[in-house]
């Protein structure tokens, strides 16, 4: 194992970190996250303002103390936030930051000057070399299952393609729910897995409670992926697109182009009231504390590696 791997461990109780999720993760859920054993985060674009994120950031600081927490900037020309939202990552060295979108490689070394470290997220083995030629300290590996716009790769075939050639840190994604999984993460060469979805349903996150509700009640085969709204894949509720009046079965395939739903300028009604989520929702149970989940990750953790005897 690398050393920046063994490091980020030792200050976990599991090898886990939470994925960013637009408007749902919230200060509250990086700092319950944190505070129960895994890498917490948040996308910079939730806080309503530049100024709502540096009051965020300053809280989960004095919270969490030394423990690592990740802010998700989308290092992208239609973010208009992203200079002043950047200014206030360096102003906080805010310890892990996973770019989103078109990073380059003068923000990496901008923020591993100032003491981040920089995680980007991949869905296939050319872009994280590329990211490894960036510079980049870490690589998520986006495969099929995953929530919000997601992978479509095997996490066997994508992790050991990326295994192949890079020793750094590696992060994999995709329906990652269950302890058990997150010792196959493990097994198939990753440092740490990544998980979103099941923390939806968590009493922290900014979700409605029929969102909450639906996490709960729903499994794999409630997902449906479609490029319709954001014009790139993403993994939304059955019966989420059902309640806004869309038919699963036939939405259109943009090939690149979204469709406004909302008739306005950006996506955000597909991720507001048409509710993403994972594959992994099927063992989320019930709607509670973040801290009530890890403790269940680490049961279920501790118990696989004790049938595997590792
Ligand atoms: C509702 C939702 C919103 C998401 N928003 C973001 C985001 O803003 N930025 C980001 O990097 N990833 C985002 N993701 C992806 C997660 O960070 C993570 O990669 C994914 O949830 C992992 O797959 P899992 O949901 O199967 O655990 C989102 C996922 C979901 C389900």
């Amino acid at each position: 194992m690398n050393d920046l791997a063994k490091s980020l461990r030792s200050q976990l109780r599991l090898p886990v970190m939470a994925g960013p999720m637009f408007i749902a993760s919230t200060a509250d859920l990086v700092i319950a996250q944190c505070k129960a054993g895994i890498v917490g985060s948040m996308p910079a674009l939730n806080p309503r303002s530049t100024d709502a994120l540096d009051a965020d950031i300053a809280r989960i600081k004095s919270e969490v103390g030394d423990r690592p927490f990740a802010i998700n900037l989308v290092a992208h020309r239609t973010n208009s936030r992203l200079d002043a939202d950047l200014a206030v990552v360096l102003k906080h060295k805010v310890p892990i930051v996973v770019l989103a979108l078109a990073a380059n490689p003068d923000l990496v070394r901008e923020l591993q000057a100032n003491g981040s470290l920089v995680f980007q997220d991949v869905a296939k083995n050319h872009h994280a070399r590329k990211c490894a030629e960036m510079g980049v300290d870490g690589i998520i590996a986006l495969t099929s299952g995953a929530g919000g716009h997601t992978g479509f790769i095997s996490p066997f075939a994508l992790a050991a393609e990326i295994r192949e050639w890079w020793d750094g840190l590696l992060i994999l994604s995709g329906a990652i729910a269950t302890g058990r999984s997150v010792l196959a993460a493990e097994a198939l060469g990753a440092d740490l897995a990544y998980i979103g979805s099941p923390f939806l349903a968590s009493t922290e996150a900014n979700t409605q409670p029929g969102f909450k509700k639906m996490v709960v009640d729903c499994s794999a085969d409630d997902i449906v992926v479609t490029d319709c709204f954001t014009g790139v894949d993403a993994t939304f509720l059955r019966p989420s697109l059902i309640e806004n009046g869309l038919d699963p079965a036939n939405l259109a395939r943009t090939e690149g182009k979204a469709i406004n739903i909302d008739g306005g300028g950006d996506n955000a009604k597909a991720w507001k009231e048409i509710w993403s989520a994972g594959q992994g929702i099927g063992a989320v149970k019930k709607s509670g504390p973040a801290a009530d989940y890890i403790d269940w990750l680490a049961e279920d953790y501790s118990a696989a590696r004790k049938a595997l005897a590792v």
